[in-house]
């Protein structure tokens, strides 16, 4: 093997420990029961070298993936926090399933305990703390039910930048009536505030009674996703992230069905 070749290689423990919640010292027990293979054949020694870019390694029969970090769409349903302390109550990252979880993932992003919808859970902070810094102006799209019923005199309202009780500024927001449901707005935020919909929308007069994320960027929740469950997103899907929207073609086309099932229960 050339010194360019060796640049590659990484240790085995290290590139499954990254990848799995199994830690270093699992690893090395495993290795020793013979549990661990690279390229179909059995590694007794956790401390071996490998090539993650050619070679395929599996424990306990199961293959572990190349790449580096997770990304998972969880629908979140209400009742959990986005936090990864259990101090704080039932977390999003409980719902994650078993075969999804690595040890350092987290939710980026927060959405309240009493909100649904679309939260990116991973463990790549730097995407996530690309995806937070508030220059990226990351669209997030919401359905929210009111308590009174939209008013089109929020919309100005809400596009020349609402002032919050305690004298905080928002920057300008969107909103678009949902066709035939007069309770629901599609909101469409920048920014990430703490209970940011529900305060400005009390800015106006109004009361959010349930608030559902159906987008992050370009990224949808799609519909199939029901609530509670994950998916695993692709490398390309996460990028979608940093994709503007067309907010109104974006209302236009959502299907309201099944989020407004969720929202009106
Ligand atoms: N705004 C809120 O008030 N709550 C959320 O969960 C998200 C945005």
């Amino acid at each position: 093997m050339n010194r360019k070749e060796c640049i590659f290689l990484i240790r085995l423990d290290k590139f499954i420990s990254e990848r799995t919640e199994f830690s270093r010292s699992e690893l090395k027990a495993l290795a020793k029961k013979g549990k661990i293979s690279v390229d179909g054949t059995v590694v007794r020694s956790a401390d071996a070298k490998i090539d993650p870019e050619k070679q395929s390694v599996t424990v306990c029969g199961k293959t572990v993936r190349a790449e580096k970090f997770r990304y998972i769409l969880l629908n979140k349903p209400q009742g959990y926090v986005c936090s990864t302390d259990e101090k704080d109550g039932e977390t999003v990252i409980g719902l994650v399933p078993p075969e999804l979880r690595t040890k350092n993932l987290f939710p980026a992003g927060r959405l309240d305990k009493d909100s649904l919808g679309a939260l990116l859970i991973t463990d790549d902070g730097a995407l996530a703390h690309r995806m937070l810094s508030p220059s990226n102006h990351i669209s997030k799209i919401y359905i929210v039910k009111l308590a009174n019923g939209f008013k089109s005199e929020y919309i100005n309202k809400f596009k020349n930048g609402l002032m919050l009780s305690n004298g905080e500024q928002c920057l300008p927001a969107r909103l678009r009536p949902v066709e035939n449901c007069d309770k629901l707005v599609f909101t469409e935020l920048f920014e990430g505030k703490y209970h940011q919909i529900k305060r400005m929308f009390a800015a106006v007069g109004d009361h959010v009674e349930v608030l559902m994320r159906i987008s992050l960027g370009g990224l949808v929740l799609p519909d199939k996703l029901g609530i509670g469950e994950c998916m695993e997103l692709l490398h390309k899907d996460v990028e979608s992230l940093f994709q503007k929207t067309d907010f109104d073609d974006f209302c236009s086309r959502f299907s309201v069905d099944f989020s407004a099932f969720h929202i009106n229960k």
